[in-house]
């Protein structure tokens, strides 16, 4: 069976039709022995899986055939078994009742919404935002409607001002249940416009000021064994997009980060301490307006509220990921399944390659303060709301 190194043989044959009748010969043996191996278990799996199925649809007749017989028991015992389901479900929400959640980025968009929404379910609401107007503005909302708030101007970016600041929320509030990672900003240009500064400034705010908050809030956490990390990353983290770049990089970075904090908290034994990665498609908070989408009863811009309350759900569920529209959780799977051609394909005939071709965005840019190089320190900033607080009850 086995050819010679080199040179034709008596009969002629080429080396490489001696491999031929090698690979073939060995292909046979491979294929006896995994049968001889395998055979006997995947026949037993495969007459199992048929009996199961035969149960299964003899079943499925017999309670297709009560409900036709009596309708109206078949329909209370459905309800019943729903009702259940939603309790089950209720009752699988954790409180956050009195607890703390840090939410950065917390004066617009998601972050407001969000703070409203755990507010109203009794948490101590903390904000953190470069923009003081529009903290003030969320705090009196929440005061207004009698939740508790806490609003401190923070640039993320800042390492120095993060951990000073931190230092403020244990002082003045106490320690931290449920760190919600919010901030974010976008360029939208070709990767040959964007300038460098805009660059760094993305990757600072949308991924490299989550070590600084986790750094400062998860040892709490891991002491008690209890808390909750939330990472607002965004479908861009899943795949990428034209006029992009930076953006979908960043963010790619802050799923990556979300999952090694994830099987790393799992490896030393945290079980108590959640994490949650969000990645939804376009919102209409106003940081892409102007943003278009070919198919919206697929790919929808989805509204702020929806997108909040599917957050805030995941949150309360411990969810692992949410990916909001649901179509998106094809995306990792498809990108090494298809052919890269092809992947592209589907992109272009989605429309994301050209959904930022009208981009506007929001044209207010907060004022800068960081990052600072670690040995410069770096003072708490200056916060325009009496003692770093609004709605305080
Ligand atoms: N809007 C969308 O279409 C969309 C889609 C997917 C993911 N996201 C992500 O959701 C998050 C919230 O976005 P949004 O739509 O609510 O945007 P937004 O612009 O309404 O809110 C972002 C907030 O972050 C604050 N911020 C920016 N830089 C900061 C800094 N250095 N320090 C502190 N605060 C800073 C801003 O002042 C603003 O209040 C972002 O991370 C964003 O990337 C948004």
């Amino acid at each position: 069976m086995t050819g010679h190194a080199t040179g034709p043989d008596r009969r002629g044959h080429s080396k490489a039709n001696f491999s031929r009748v090698d690979s073939v010969g060995g292909a046979i043996l491979i294929s006896t022995w995994a049968v001889d191996r395998f055979g006997y278990p995947l026949g037993k799996l495969i007459s199992q899986s048929m009996s199961m199925t035969s149960l299964i649809s003899s079943k499925f007749a017999a309670l297709t055939a009560y409900t036709k017989e009596h309708p109206k028991k078949a329909a209370f015992a459905l309800l019943s078994l729903l009702f259940l389901y939603r309790k089950l479900r209720s009752q699988a929400r954790k409180s956050v009742n009195g607890k703390v959640v840090l939410i950065t980025g917390g004066g617009s968009g998601l972050g407001r919404n969000l703070a409203l929404r755990f507010a109203g379910l009794g948490a101590r609401v903390v904000l953190w935002d470069l923009n003081e107007q529009a903290l003030h503005a969320v705090g009196t909302e929440i005061a207004a409607a009698k939740g508790y708030c806490w609003t401190f101007s923070c640039d993320v970016t800042n390492r120095a001002m993060v951990y000073a600041t931190a230092e403020r929320v244990f002082r003045e509030v106490g320690k931290v249940d449920i760190l919600i990672n919010n901030a974010g900003i976008v360029s939208g240009d070709w990767i040959t416009d964007i300038p460098e500064s805009k660059v760094e400034r993305t990757f600072h705010v949308n991924v490299i000021s989550h070590f600084w908050t986790i750094k400062a809030f998860l040892p709490e956490m891991l002491k008690a064994n209890s808390g909750h990390i939330v990472t607002i990353a965004s479908a861009a983290g899943l795949g990428g997009a034209a006029k992009l770049t930076d953006y979908c990089a960043s963010k790619f970075a802050a799923v990556g980060l979300d999952e090694s904090l994830r099987v790393e908290l799992e490896r030393r034994g945290y079980d108590g301490v959640k994490t949650t990665c969000i990645c939804p498609y376009y919102i209409n908070t106003g940081m892409f307006d102007g943003v278009v989408t070919r198919f919206a009863w697929l790919l929808p811009i989805l509204s702020e509220d929806y997108a909040s309350k599917r957050i805030l759900e995941s949150i309360l569920t411990n969810r692992a990921y949410l990916v909001m529209p649901r179509l998106l959780y094809l995306i990792p799977l498809l990108r090494f399944l298809l052919p890269t051609t092809l992947f592209d394909a589907v992109s272009n005939i989605l429309g994301t390659n050209h959904s930022m071709d009208r981009f506007k965005g929001r044209n207010v840019v907060p004022p800068l303060t960081g990052p600072l190089p670690a040995s410069a320190g770096g003072a708490p900033a200056p916060n325009a709301l009496p003692a770093g607080r609004t709605g305080h009850h």
